[in-house]
């Protein structure tokens, strides 16, 4: 890859390195954005005196929205433009068990919203708790449901239905009957309300988007979270069975969403690279063509002939590397026949506020994920976290600041 002097030109080059945003916390705290925070991703929009881009994502357990309103929120708060791709929620990743189940019960989130994310995603029956309560309300005494509730709910009829799997994507809004619901179908045949299985091994599995035990909001202590459902609900279930309830887990510091976050900030990465070789080409009309490979873990090869081709290029260019080109860029000459790969990020900073689950995720999976710990949610200063960072700093600014200038 040939690096050009900084001269030849005016927009913001795109680094080699990344960074991995944890939202609740980190950006937000409950309603309340952290006052730092636009600044902080204003830098990695550009502005700073380095004159760099940094591709950037978000990776939080949170949900219960869809993925474009979370983005369209951020980018309203931080002022700068975030999309949807730019996204990962805890539930986001369930997008691949779409093929796996015809028939969920959605559980968490306010109203229908997350029937509608899941359906968003490809789910064909997507059911709810609500659902299931106007179907017959005395699964849970002492609820009756509310007119809002009665409007959101379909009419299903659940003694002929089976669900194959219990999708909890957002936090539960009504604890005591999606704990009743959830249990009955643990211990049901074969998912269908009103059974009960004498061996306890023919109930629908269950996948919960995250684990956080608790979380940081705009009071002053943590709340219990989704990790701390999943806890309450393995002890009704080892309490009525005697045995050990199955749990599949998404979210942080899960590998399979690393996995998942490593392929959307590789195609991010992208993204922001090929808009940077388009304005330099609008800039200049000779500018070459620019043809882009990604390889992230050999996955992504879009053409073989011309990945080698891309490799010996690339080892005479950077014979022949300009002095004056600043490290830890990606940056393109205009005027170069290129063909272009596009390695892993060289290192991804990952900022968070919980130990047991961000840093702990940046820490376990790759080493080139460099953790970052914040002291604006859940770790609370002075006390010793259980998953030591590599940095500690007071705020997501400081974090932004530390990560560039470690790197220039
Ligand atoms: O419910 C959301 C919470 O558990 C954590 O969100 O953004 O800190 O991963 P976040
Ligand atoms: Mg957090």
């Amino acid at each position: 890859i040939r690096r050009k002097k900084k001269s030849v030109i005016d927009h913001p080059r795109v680094a080699s390195y990344a960074f991995c945003f944890d939202i609740d916390g980190v950006i937000l705290r409950g309603p309340e954005t952290i006052p730092l925070a636009p600044q902080a991703l204003k830098m990695l929009n550009g502005e700073n005196k380095y004159n760099i881009k940094v591709p950037s994502i978000f990776v939080t357990n949170g949900g219960g929205k869809p993925e474009k309103q979370r983005s369209d929120d951020l980018s309203a708060r931080l002022g700068v433009t975030i999309t949807p791709d730019q996204i990962i929620q805890g539930h986001t990743p369930m997008k691949d068990l779409v093929n796996v189940y015809e028939n969920v019960l959605v559980v968490g989130g306010v109203g229908n919203v997350c029937r509608h994310v899941a359906e968003s995603y490809g789910f064909k029956n997507v059911f709810t708790p609500l659902d299931i309560l106007k179907w017959n309300p005395a699964v849970s005494p002492y609820h009756d449901l509310t007119e809002e509730e009665q409007t959101c709910a379909r009419e299903v009829d659940f003694s002929k239905t089976r669900i194959d799997a219990i999708l909890v994507f957002a936090d539960s809004r009504n604890w005591a009957a999606d704990q009743q619901i959830i249990l009955e179908l643990l211990l049901s045949k074969n998912g269908v309300m009103g059974t009960e299985s004498k061996t306890y091994d023919e109930g629908p599995e269950i996948y919960f988007a995250h684990s956080d035990f608790i979380w940081a909001t705009n009071y002053k202590l943590s709340r219990y979270g989704m990790g701390a459902l999943q806890v309450s609900i393995a002890a009704l279930y080892r309490e009525h069975t005697g045995k050990e309830l199955k749990v599949n887990r998404f979210g942080k510091p899960q590998k399979g969403t690393f996995k998942y976050a490593n392929k959307v900030l590789s195609s991010w990465r992208k993204g922001v690279l090929d808009e940077h070789l388009k304005k330099l080409s609008v800039d200049d009309p000779d500018a070459g063509d620019a043809d882009i490979l990604i390889t992230q873990d050999g996955e992504e090869i879009i053409n073989q002939a011309k990945l080698e081709a891309a490799r010996d290029s690339s080892e005479e260019e950077s014979e022949a590397e300009d002095e004056d080109a600043e490290d830890g860029a990606l940056a393109v000459g205009k005027k170069d026949k290129i063909t272009l790969q596009l390695p892993p990020a060289s290192t991804v900073y990952f900022v968070g506020d919980t130990p047991e689950s961000d840093i702990r995720f940046a820490n376990s999976h790759d080493i080139s994920w460099h953790s970052i710990l914040v002291k604006t949610g859940v770790y609370q200063a002075g006390t010793e976290p259980k998953y030591k960072p590599k940095h500690l700093c007071d705020n997501v600014l400081e974090a932004v600041e530390y990560a560039i200038e470690r790197e220039h």
